[in-house]
């Protein structure tokens, strides 16, 4: 195998550039920063840390737009200098803490909704415009958020519309010499020195390749294809997590995965066929459009989410998710889907206006057979975001010295049990810009004290006693997450999970990274750990908190009314392996 050479250095000591960082590093020889990943955490980050006078070198495993970014539909939280009215920074702080469900790092929320409007500043200065309205910026409502609060691009393509604008700027960047990006780079493993991190190595067109910096900043994003229904695209695979553990990064609230209430089932009604050629991609029914007013049925047309929370379809994103399964449960359909009825917002904004607010969602959704301006969109939750990740303090610092993660990848506690709607964009744009700014400081990027840090203990995946080796396969594994730890779990469907994953992993070996050049062995060898983290975490916990859902603990202690608790205590045989 060829091992192409580190890339050559860039050119040294240049001016600030426009998206340049204040008070960044002043050694005469820059820094090289390696950044992984391309979505809003690592593009954001890597332009200032390029215009700040670092030597920036940008992975990613795929085309620069393929991230979970590039579908963020809903947009993007902050409360700016012209606020809706009665809005402020501290209802935004609020509106998380309760979200997150008492499970939030208070200074991370404090930072990334103070700060955050600094970096929706820097967004646009790297050329992202947001909608208008009345001369300022059009403000949306998504569940759980006091007032609207969410900016947007494009109506409903916010992430492409930032993506691509952050993308444009990295290629400019690219062709002045002042950043290299290496797309179709699938980092594989972190480099150490005496206990640091050095580089990263990676498979690029089948070949092991390696490259050298003063620290790595992992932006990997996040892991929805541990499950069989997810909004993610196909890289969210885990792999940072994976790359971080391995190298000895401590994970924290793995049990924590959110799952979106709203995602397209995809058999269109009355047996229609999708019109061909069409995105096969899942198709997220955004948050925003309950906001404006869309309301959930069930099967019989009945509305029913007023009967598990006040706040009905507005209510946190865990709540609403667990409420469709239980409420499924309920009716004797555990795999099945509800519906969301955006009818009622044409009737009351008046025609063409869902066609106007949400341009793609109309477009994906004709084209899935479904005119939702008359019809019923069948929908069902779908894994969508994890809140735990490689643990990091404020300023992106893993437990590794030389390894910062930010975005998706990482946890900082901002987002608790469960993510506030349209925060992940924001946390992305605050901890990465953190990092970058902790970076160009010089800092030794370490744990500033042991006692600085509340993680989890590290679950030990392998300890069990293992028997027989059974047949892995991706497929297998997300069936099985989504049947055992999905959005309803219990004691009992955990350990079964834990067991068949210790199984697959005595024989996959996924402490271990594998020696061949195969993306999609690595790939699955990285959903495995995760999974075995994940599922080892859920059965530490063992009350229900947030997102994390457990069938045996009280039913209160997870916002959901108690006329449901009986509901809640019926022992689950799947959950929602829906058709
Ligand atoms: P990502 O955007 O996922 O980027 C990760 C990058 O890392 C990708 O480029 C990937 O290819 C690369 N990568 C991964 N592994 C490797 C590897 N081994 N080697 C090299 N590169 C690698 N959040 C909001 O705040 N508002 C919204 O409106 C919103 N809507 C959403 C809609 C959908 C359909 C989805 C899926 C998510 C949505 N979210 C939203 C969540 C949000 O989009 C993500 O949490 C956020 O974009 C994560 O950003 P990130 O930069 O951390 O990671
Ligand atoms: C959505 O638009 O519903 C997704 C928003 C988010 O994940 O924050």
């Amino acid at each position: 195998m060829t091992t192409p050479p580190t890339p050559a250095p860039l050119e040294r000591r240049r001016a600030p550039g426009p998206g340049a960082v204040p008070g960044g590093r002043s050694t005469a020889a820059p820094a090289r920063l390696i950044v992984v990943g391309s979505g809003i955490t690592g593009l954001y980050a890597a332009l200032l840390a390029a215009d700040s006078g670092a030597e920036v070198v940008l992975l990613s495993k795929g085309r620069l737009r393929e991230s979970n970014t590039w579908y963020a539909q809903g947009g993007i939280s902050a409360v700016l200098d012209g606020p809706a009215p009665g809005d402020t920074v501290a209802a935004h702080i609020a509106d998380t803490l309760r979200a997150g469900a008492g499970h939030c790092n208070e200074e991370a929320v404090r930072l990334m909704c103070t700060e955050g409007r600094r970096d929706i500043v820097g967004l646009q200065r790297f050329g992202v415009h947001f909608d208008a309205a009345d001369g300022g910026p059009a403000l949306g409502l998504e569940a759980a958020h006091s007032a609207p609060r969410i900016l947007h691009a494009g109506g409903d393509a916010t992430g492409a519309k930032v993506a691509a604008a952050l993308i444009r700027s990295v290629l400019d960047r690219q062709s002045d010499g002042i950043l290299t990006v290496r797309t179709f780079a699938h980092a594989t493993s972190l480099l150490q020195h005496n206990g640091r991190v050095t580089g990263v190595e990676f498979l690029q067109d089948g070949n092991r390749a390696t490259v050298h910096g003063d620290a790595v900043l992992l932006a990997t994003g996040g892991a929805g294809q541990l499950f069989a229904q997810t909004t993610n695209p196909t890289v969210a695979t885990a792999d940072g997590l994976a790359l971080a553990v391995r190298a000895g990064a401590a994970p924290t609230d793995l049990e924590f995965f959110q799952f979106h209430p709203t995602c397209l089932v995809s058999t269109p009604p009355s047996g229609r066929a999708a019109a061909p050629g069409l995105d096969q991609a899942p198709l997220l029914i955004s948050e925003a459009v309950r906001g404006e007013g869309a309301v959930l049925v069930d099967g019989n047309g009945k509305r029913f989410m007023r009967a598990y929370h006040p706040d009905a379809e507005l209510a946190p994103r865990d709540v609403v998710s667990r409420s469709i399964a239980l409420h499924l449960a309920k009716l004797g359909d555990p795999n099945g889907h509800v519906y969301l009825d955006a009818r009622v917002i044409e009737s009351i904004k008046g025609p063409g206006f869902l066609a106007r607010r949400f341009p793609t969602l109309t477009q994906r959704t004709l084209g899935a057979g479904i005119d939702w301006t008359r019809e019923l969109v069948p929908v069902a939750p779908a894994a969508h975001y994890w809140m735990g990740g490689v643990a990091t303090d404020l300023h992106g610092r893993t437990t590794v010295p030389g390894l910062y993660a930010a975005g998706e990848v990482a946890c900082t506690g901002a987002q608790g049990a469960n993510r506030l709607a349209s925060n992940s964009l924001l946390e992305g744009l605050v901890f990465g810009r953190r990092a970058v700014e902790d970076f160009l400081a010089g800092s030794p990027t370490g744990p500033s004290a042991p006692d600085a840090w509340e993680t989890d203990t590290v679950p030990e995946p392998f300890e069990r006693s293992v028997t027989e080796p059974a047949p892995f396969s991706r497929d297998g594994l997300r069936q099985l997450m989504t049947a055992k730890a999905g959005v309803l779990r219990d004691g009992v469907l955990l350990s079964e999970a834990g067991e068949t994953l210790d199984r697959w992993a005595a024989v996959v070996r996924p402490e271990r990274v594998p020696a061949g050049g195969d993306v999609r062995e690595h790939e699955d060898r990285n959903l495995l750990l995760a999974a075995q983290l994940l599922v080892a975490a859920a059965q530490e916990r063992i009350e229900s908190l947030g997102a994390h859902y457990r069938s045996d603990s009280p039913a209160d202690a997870a916002g959901i009314s108690d006329g449901f608790e009986e509901t809640s205590r019926m022992r689950l045989k799947a959950s929602l392996v829906h058709d």
